[in-house]
C-alpha cells in the first residue's frame, strides 16, 4: 500500500517507519525543513529504543521517504495519516489549527479517492470538521477515519508493532476494508481491531488517557496517606493490585504525570465536557493533585533544610518525563527545577538522553553534567526524578564520596529504604517509611 504520513514527530515517525516495516511504501511529510533534511539523510531526530534500526533499514530499502511538499508526498497514496500536533490552546481545549490547515490543503490537491486518517488525539467531532475542511475545495471522493494512537514513548515501536488493540472509527465500508488490510500484519496474535463510529473512537482515546492519569493521581494521594499514617505504599500497592478488577499495572506513586499527552488530554477532556455542559469533577481533582505532586519533593526537601534552600546545591537525576525517551514536554523535573531556582538553590542535572532538549528549554539556568556522578559532585542533596535503569544500581561508594551531604529524595522509589540507611544515606521516597 502507498501511505503518506503528515507530521513526522514522535507519532508520525514511528507510524511511518512501522508501516514501511510491513512492506508499505511510506512518504513522511513535515513542515520542519531541518527535520526533513536530517531524516532524509538517515539521521534520526528523536530518541526511541529500537526505532533507529528499522528507520535506517526502511530508508535504505526505499520504502521510507521524507519531504516537505504535501502535494508530491501524497501522490498515489490511498491513505493519508495525520500525526499532527494538537497542543492545548489558552483555554485548555485542543488546538486543531494544524489539522484543519492540512485538511484544507488536502482538499485542494487530492484528485483520487483517499482515506484521510486522524491519528492525532482530537476532541469529539473533529472527524466532521476535517471532512468539512477537505470537502470545501475537493472534487475527489474521500473518507475520514478516526484511528487514535496508543503508543507509549520509550516503548513506541513495540506498542505499534504489537498493539493491545487498534481503534478504528469510521462509517464507511470502503475505508473499513482498507484499514483492516493495513493493520492485519500487526494483529496476527489476535489482538482486537475494534470498529466504531468516529465520535466514539475520538472519545476512547481521551477516556483512556484520563483514566490512566486518574490512576496516577489516586496512587499519589494514597502514598501521601501512607506517609501520614505510617503505612507502606509498596505493600498497599501489592495488596490492591492482586485484585483482578484493579490490576497490578500503573499503581506506582511518584512525582506526578507529565509528557506531551496526559496533561493536555485531561485538560482537553475537561474543556470538552464543559462545552457539553458537564462538570467533570474527578478530572478537576486529578489535575489539582498532579500540580501539587510535581513539586512535592521540593517542598519536602525545603522542610529537611529547615525552610531554606537558598544557596543549596541540588542535583537531579533524570529530566525526561519518563525513562527511555528524550521528551521533556511537561516533565515533572522541569517543574521541580523551576521551584528550586525560585527558592535560590542551584541545580546540576543529568539525563542519559534528554539534556539537548532541556538545554533548548532552560538554556544556562542549570548545569548539565557529563555523567550522573559529575551531577552530584559537592551537592547538598540529590533528587531522583526519572527512573532510568542506570540509576537503579549505581556505585553507592562513589556517590558517598562525591556528595557533600548524603541526602537523597527519591521521587521514583528506586532504592530500598533499609539498604540506603545501611549505606549511610539520609533517604526519603514516596509513600514509604522515611529512613534517616
Ligand atoms: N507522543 C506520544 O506519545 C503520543 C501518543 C499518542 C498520541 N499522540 C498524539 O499524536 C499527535 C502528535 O503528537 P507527537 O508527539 O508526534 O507531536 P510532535 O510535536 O512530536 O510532532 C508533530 C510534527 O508535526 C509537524 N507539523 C506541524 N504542523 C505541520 C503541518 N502543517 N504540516 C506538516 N507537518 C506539521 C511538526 O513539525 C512535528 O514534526 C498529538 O495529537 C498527540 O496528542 C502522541
Amino acid at each position: 500500500m502507498r501511505i503518506a504520513v503528515v507530521g513526522t514527530g514522535y507519532v508520525g515517525l514511528v507510524t511511518g517507519t512501522c508501516f514501511a516495516e510491513t512492506g508499505n511504501a511510506v512518504t513522511c511529510i513535515d513542515i520542519d525543513e531541518e527535520k526533513v533534511r536530517k531524516l532524509a539523510a538517515g539521521e534520526i531526530t528523536i530518541y526511541e529504543p529500537s526505532l533507529e534500526k528499522l528507520f535506517i533499514r526502511n530508508l535504505r530499502e526505499g520504502r521510507l521517504k521524507f519531504t516537505t511538499d504535501l502535494a508530491s508526498g501524497i501522490q498515489g497514496a490511498v491513505l493519508v495519516m495525520l500525526a499532527l500536533p494538537t497542543p492545548p490552546g489558552g483555554d485548555g481545549s485542543a488546538d486543531l489549527s494544524a489539522i484543519l490547515k492540512v485538511a484544507g490543503d488536502l482538499g485542494k490537491i487530492i484528485n483520487e479517492y483517499k482515506v484521510i486518517v486522524d491519528k492525532s488525539t482530537v476532541p469529539v467531532g473533529t472527524a466532521e470538521k476535517v471532512r468539512q475542511a477537505v470537502a470545501t475545495n475537493c472534487r475527489a471522493e474521500f473518507d475520514v477515519v478516526s484511528n487514535p494512537e496508543f503508543l507509549r514513548e520509550g516503548l513506541a515501536v513495540e506498542d505499534f508493532m504489537k498493539p493491545d488493540r487498534v481503534i478504528i472509527g469510521t462509517s464507511s465500508e470502503r475505508a473499513k476494508k482498507i484499514m483492516s488490510d493495513l493493520y492485519a500484519p500487526f494483529v496476527r496474535q489476535g489482538n482486537p481491531v475494534i470498529f466504531m463510529d468516529e465520535r466514539s473512537a475520538e472519545l476512547t482515546k481521551y477516556a483512556a488517557n484520563s483514566f490512566l492519569a486518574t490512576k496516577i493521581s489516586f496512587m499519589n494521594e494514597i502514598a501521601i496517606l501512607c506517609e501520614r499514617m505510617g503505612a507502606d505504599v509498596d505493600l498497599v500497592r501489592r495488596g490492591m493490585g492482586s485484585d483482578d478488577r484493579i490490576g497490578k499495572r500503573f499503581l506506582f506513586p511518584g512525582v506526578g504525570y507529565g509528557g506531551s499527552c496526559f496533561p493536555k488530554d485531561v485538560r482537553a477532556l475537561v474543556k470538552s465536557a464543559a462545552e457539553a455542559e458537564y462538570d467533570f469533577k474527578i478530572l478537576d481533582a486529578v489535575m489539582q493533585v498532579n500540580a501539587k505532586q510535581r513539586v512535592y519533593l521540593v517542598a519536602r526537601l525545603k522542610k529537611y533544610f529547615r525552610g531554606d534552600l537558598n544557596g543549596k546545591r541540588v542535583a537531579i537525576w533524570g529530566l525526561a518525563f519518563k525513562p527511555n525517551t528524550d521528551d521533556v514536554r511537561e516533565a515533572p523535573a522541569l517543574y521541580m527545577i523551576d521551584e528550586l531556582l525560585k527558592e535560590g538553590a542551584t541545580v546540576s542535572a543529568f539525563d542519559p538522553e534528554a539534556m539537548p532538549n532541556v538545554r533548548k528549554v532552560l538554556g544556562g539556568k542549570v548545569t548539565l553534567a557529563q555523567s550522573q556522578y559529575d551531577a552530584i559532585k559537592d551537592c547538598d542533596a540529590l533528587i531522583i526524578a526519572t527512573e532510568w535503569s542506570e540509576f537503579r544500581t549505581p556505585d553507592f561508594e562513589r556517590m558517598l564520596s562525591v556528595m557533600k551531604n548524603r541526602v537523597i529524595f527519591d521521587g521514583r522509589n528506586v532504592y530500598e529504604p533499609n539498604h540506603m540507611k545501611e549505606l549511610g544515606f539520609y533517604y526519603e521516597s514516596v509513600g514509604r517509611r522515611t529512613v534517616g
